[in-house]
């Protein structure tokens, strides 16, 4: 007798991402674990159990989703996105074209503060509806769980808002949402002649009542000329660190200051951008179990020559990670397809490597790595039909996207394109 199903999926090709349970190395990445004619038994919205059509048919019976001309791949994970912001800053991607930097822009006043103006002037309404709009955007290309960080508050109260709002959209979405308290983004304007009230602000004000909410798992900074120095944002992570936070750090984005050699010794989760990493600094990251996510999205959409050395963080043995980094200003790309692409494309990643370094890495970064990530019995069903017989596709034709169908926890979704021009703004 066959057993019964409640889901069973099946494609030309599935790619399991399975591993042993720990960020994988380059080595381990070269291994997606490719199923031709596979099939993903689903059921109570897990994964039940993987392998060829034929073996699974021989076993099981119950409803089907074959769709002709498919690929099956684990729900992409996005590890660096701040998701929750009003506004837009248009004028200042017109500025960068005429030769301003980012970091002229930031240091005028504009940037982040224009931001952090526009989105503290928006009600609860407006930014729960902008979120849920992106989300369902980015769902529809394929990511089904997201890091979400605050970041455009820069005040105890406009922070713990922005953290609320993120809270009933992760109720509301189908998405899963790991929210990161970003209030260590820029020091605000009221703060510009005390930047020590401001740290003091954040660490014995801002994340106690963040952690006594339980509204973050994790917590960030900024650490960059024109943001937070080292030493500052060392005391934004100590803090957060003693309070029970994980750690996430910006560092090495516009320069080096430290932060990667810092995070290695925090024992950070993840240390993001690092385009300006050095390669004695890779130690401290293998020391401290810390794992590097790269952001290609941001060096192009700042049309910066300089990417993270991705290739040699994989070399080194290092267990790579990929994200959007979606914000208004350095890079308003939704897609971790395109993330894929920009990594092969500018950061020689194999397809392998940026597929690994989009689910599995991703979710050991934000601590979810025994939960999603991959097509393993026991995990989250969270699956990505492409409309592809050859998954490859999904990164080699870039700029696009490939997803047929979005499967979250056993659900096949109806997401659908709003806005056929692009993302929701
Ligand atoms: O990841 N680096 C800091 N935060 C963002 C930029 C945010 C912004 O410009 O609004 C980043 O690049
Ligand atoms: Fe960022």
């Amino acid at each position: 007798m066959k057993q019964r199903a409640e889901l069973i999926v099946l494609a030309d090709e599935v790619v399991t991402c399975a591993g042993k349970g720990t960020p994988k190395n380059k080595d381990e990445a070269a291994q997606v674990g490719l199923i031709s004619n596979g099939a993903v038994v689903l059921n109570d919205g897990r994964i039940t159990e993987v392998g060829s059509r034929h073996k699974i048919l021989q076993k099981w019976t119950g409803d089907r989703l074959e769709l002709e001309n498919t690929s099956v791949i684990p729900g992409l994970v996005d590890p660096h996105c701040h998701p929750i912001w009003a506004g837009d800053r248009k004028h200042e991607f017109a500025l960068r074209a005429q030769g301003a930097t980012y970091e002229e822009i930031h240091a005028a006043g504009g940037g982040i503060a224009h931001t952090v103006e526009a989105t503290r002037k928006a009600s609860d309404k407006q930014l729960k509806s902008k979120t849920l709009e992106i989300l369902e955007y980015m769902m529809a290309h394929g990511t089904t769980t997201l890091e979400a960080k605050s970041g455009y508050g820069l005040s105890v109260e406009e922070e713990l808002r922005h953290l609320e709002i993120l809270k009933k959209v992760n109720r509301e979405s189908a998405m899963d949402l790991v929210s990161t308290c970003l209030g260590a983004h820029s020091i605000p304007p009221e703060f510009k002649d005390d930047r020590a009230g401001f740290v003091r602000l954040v660490t014995e004000e801002m994340l106690p009542a963040v952690k006594e909410k339980e509204l973050a798992d994790f917590a960030d900074v900024f650490c960059e000329r024109g943001a937070f120095t080292c030493e500052e944002s060392r005391q934004v992570l100590e803090a957060a660190k003693a309070l029970g936070f994980g750690l996430r750090i910006h560092a090495e984005e516009f320069s080096n200051l430290g932060g990667s050699r810092m995070a290695g010794e925090l024992g950070a989760a993840s240390c993001d951008h690092l385009q300006h990493i050095h390669e004695d600094d890779f130690q401290a990251l293998k020391d401290g179990g810390t794992i590097p996510t790269v952001i290609p999205g941001t060096s192009f959409f700042l049309a910066l020559d300089v990417y993270a050395p991705a290739r040699k963080l994989w070399d080194a043995g290092l267990p790579v990670a990929l994200g959007t980094d979606y914000n208004a200003g350095s890079c308003l790309l939704p897609s971790m397809q395109m993330a894929m692409s920009l990594a092969v494309l500018q950061m020689k990643m194999t397809p392998e490597e940026a597929l690994t370094a989009a689910t599995y890495n991703a979710a050991h970064s934000l601590g979810w790595g025994h939960k999603i990530g991959s097509i393993e019995p026991g995990k989250q069903a969270d699956l990505v039909v492409l409309n592809t017989s050859s998954w490859k596709d999904a990164i080699y034709r870039f700029g696009g996207n490939a997803v047929r169908a979005v499967i979250k926890k056993g659900v096949v979704l109806n997401t659908i394109l709003r806005s056929p021009l692009g993302a929701p703004l």
